[in-house]
């Protein structure tokens, strides 16, 4: 399988903080990455070394030549919270995914906007399309994020936290929605919920300053007692699993 992107020995971080150490993961064509680990983990600036957007303090990333530079990677920021004063349609978001392909004398393709107007119907926000972003509830929101990434017809999409704020009927929708995409892109997901994470992924990276990579969907409690990611056992809905538990 195409090599894609790939981290080796990667220090990263901010300032004089040092937030990943000698980090080396492959991604390739086909996979489905999930990444753990406990807050402050690190597991958003790995997120943000694979798309380019931090550069490492020291070691190198290297792009596969379809990756077109980068261009070709979606990024679905982790979203806490986003301005609601923000004055541009949902439509606008969704099109800002594609401004490389802006005609010269401006404005969109029509095959841009018509890609836009289908993946907001896919994601169930066509309604909602020409209201500001402001005015959606924060689901709806991550939803029109998510469609912005995908207008680069993106090799590698990655996803930081994309089931926040998102409810229980959509979030059955995203991961069918995921795995019809991953047949065309590598996806590499960042979650707190392992249960989620074990059913719907290929392979884990447990990230905690150094990176665990684990070639299969499962991982055991004592494994990740050994790489310092903290764990609990939760019962929400009729399954119980586990999730991350939340450091101090
Ligand atoms: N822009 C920044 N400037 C300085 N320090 C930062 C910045 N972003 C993150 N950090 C620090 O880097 C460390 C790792 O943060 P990161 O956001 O990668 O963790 P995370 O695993 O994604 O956490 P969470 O589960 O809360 O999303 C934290 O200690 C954080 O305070
Ligand atoms: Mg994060």
């Amino acid at each position: 399988m195409a090599m894609l992107i790939k981290l080796d020995h990667v220090y990263a971080g901010y300032h004089d903080s040092l937030v990943l150490e000698d980090v080396s993961l492959t991604v390739n064509e086909h996979d489905f990455i999930g990444v753990i680990g406990p807050n402050g983990g690190g597991k958003t600036t790995l997120v943000k070394v694979i798309s380019g957007l931090l550069k490492p303090v020291s070691g190198s990333v290297y792009l596969g030549n379809e990756l077109e530079g980068g261009k070709r990677i979606g990024y679905l920021p982790q979203i806490n919270h986003f301005d609601r004063q923000f004055p541009v349609t949902v439509l606008d978001v969704v099109l800002s995914g594609a401004l490389n392909r802006r005609q010269w004398f401006g404005g969109f393709k029509g095959e841009i906007r018509e890609k836009a107007h289908h993946l907001l119907e896919k994601t169930g926000i066509k309604t909602v399309s020409s209201q500001p972003i402001g005015s959606l509830s924060g689901g709806q929101a991550q939803r029109a994020f998510l469609c912005r990434a995908l207008m680069t017809d993106p090799l590698v999409l990655l996803l930081d936290e994309p089931t926040n704020f998102v409810d229980r009927e959509f979030e059955k929708n995203l991961y069918q929605l995921l795995s019809e995409l991953n047949e065309s892109m590598a996806i590499v997901m960042v979650s707190h919920d392992l249960g989620i994470i074990s059913s719907h992924v290929k392979t884990i990276a447990c990230v905690n300053k150094t990176l665990h990579y684990h070639d299969g969907p499962e991982i055991s409690t004592e494994q990740l007692a050994v790489y310092n990611c903290p764990i609990d056992l939760v019962a929400h809905g009729p399954v119980p699993h586990r999730v991350l538990k939340v450091h101090k």
